[in-house]
């Protein structure tokens, strides 16, 4: 029998080049070697959005268009929405029971969202008793499904290892082996940074996202940092301080062709927008295949619909015959 793997992504809305490289062209790998679920995490966005929903279902759709435009296969792995499995909240309140206070409470991004959390206006400026419990949320979401493996960022693995600690004292709690103890799986960062050399990511407006249209792109990339010292384009250019455009080079384009580019740029005999230009269109290449099917998707959302809708079914069948055990483990009536 195939290992197990489950993760999650909240539903942030359209997903950029840094979901795909750094996290989704993972999950699509992982597929052939083990049984994967893959779901959206909508409680998990309740935990710091419960005060803004009005675009959670969208934002839900298009997350889940992403996927399936990167090669995300119904056929292959089970897709699901959080909420729609609501053993999921269950598990997580018989695991909450046996969870102690300051496990939670020393959990190092709580104080991350807290202080973003304060610097909000309106009603929602502190930390809820279910974002506190967020950790144990996602330790259900894992357990749910008796997952070996998690794949997860860096910024993720101490919540894989709260999941341990906490089916470790599940199981002595209740004199079982039957929760596994899983292991994060380190996405292999391929970190892309944003257009403007930071982070890429929404809120900072330096990304580009994966349902961009080429046009967009080619635009967006022509707005790339590139060596700062270059001022006209027979200057000798470094392309190692070339902060962003080369860096792209080195993502999408084969060692020939950066190494052209390298070349060109370090004898003067290439301007950095014919350079961009072209990265443009080496970036659109990549996508082309992805951005069809992702037009596909948009214009048949009801299928979309329907592969969360049979995903789901199946994830709750599974999370059933779990729940059943774990009630049975606690000795519920
Ligand atoms: N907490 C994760 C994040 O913020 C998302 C997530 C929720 C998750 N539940 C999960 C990831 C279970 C892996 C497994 O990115
Ligand atoms: Fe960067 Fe290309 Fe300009 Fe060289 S020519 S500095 S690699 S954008």
């Amino acid at each position: 029998m195939k290992q197990k793997i489950v993760s999650g992504m909240r539903p942030t809305g359209k997903l950029h080049l840094g979901h795909y490289l750094g996290v989704i062209d993972n999950w699509v790998q992982l597929q052939n070697d083990y049984d994967c679920y893959y779901f959206v995490a909508d409680w998990h966005a309740l935990t710091t959005k419960y005060d803004k929903t009005s675009e959670l279902k969208q934002d839900i759709l298009n997350v889940v268009m992403d996927w399936l435009a990167c090669g995300i296969d119904p056929n292959k792995s089970t897709i699901y929405v959080q909420s729609l499995i609501p053993e999921i909240a269950e598990l997580h309140l018989y695991l909450s029971m046996v969870t102690p206070q300051n496990w939670v409470e020393r959990d190092p991004t709580l104080k991350d969202m807290a202080k973003i959390l304060k610097t909000k206006e309106g009603t929602n400026t502190q930390i809820s008793y279910g974002l506190m419990g967020y950790p144990v949320l996602m330790t259900a979401d894992i357990l749910m499904f008796n997952a070996d493996l998690v794949p997860v960022g860096i910024d993720q693995v101490a919540h894989v290892e709260l999941t341990r600690d906490i089916a470790r004292r599940f199981n002595n709690v209740y004199n079982t082996d039957f929760f596994k103890e899983p292991q994060p799986k380190l996405n292999n960062c391929s970190l892309i940074c944003g257009l403007d050399g930071n982070k890429m990511g929404k809120s900072y407006h330096n990304d580009i996202k994966i349902s961009d249209t080429a046009e967009d792109t080619s635009k967006k990339i022509m707005s790339a940092i590139t060596d700062r010292t270059r001022l006209r384009k027979d200057d000798l250019g470094h392309p190692d301080e070339c902060e962003v455009a080369f860096k792209y080079w080195k993502i999408f384009g084969n060692d020939a062709e950066t190494g052209t580019v390298r070349s060109e740029c370090e004898q003067g005999l290439r301007g950095c927008a014919q350079c961009k230009r072209e990265l443009g269109a080496k970036i659109n290449e990549r996508l082309v295949n992805i951005r069809e099917k992702r037009n596909y998707y948009e214009n048949h959302i009801d299928e979309v619909k329907d592969i969360l809708k049979t995903g789901s079914q199946k994830a709750k069948e599974d999370a059933h015959v779990i729940l059943d055990k774990v009630r049975s483990i606690v000795q519920m009536y």
